[in-house]
């Protein structure tokens, strides 16, 4: 297992899905308050990138046709319909965010 640094966490706005990159992987960070989410940056429905979306409670919203994304899970819902983005569970040490792939 590898471990990469993607973010810094003074760098993170509350609330707000922010773009980075693991290698050539698009993934999506969400700080709220102490937690941070970390999941693939692209939408499983049509490819819209996630950091344009909506975060709210533990939900984030695809900008594209608005699949909504528990950023626990990974598991998404539009209208019924089901998709999944990988989310990841990140290493946070010394104010930077690292995931482990
Ligand atoms: S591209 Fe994300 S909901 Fe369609």
């Amino acid at each position: 297992m590898v471990r990469i640094r993607i973010a810094s966490l003074k760098d993170l706005p509350d609330k707000r899905p922010v773009p980075a990159t693991a290698g050539t992987k698009a993934l999506v960070i969400v700080r709220d308050g102490d937690r941070v989410y970390v999941a693939d940056g692209i939408c499983a429905h049509g490819r819209w990138l996630l950091s344009l979306g909506t975060y709210e409670g533990g939900k984030l919203t695809c900008k594209g046709h608005g699949t909504v994304y528990d950023m626990e899970t990974g598991e998404g819902d539009l209208k019924g319909y089901r998709y999944r983005i990988r989310v990841y569970r990140p290493v946070i040490q010394d104010g930077e965010v690292y995931i482990e792939v």
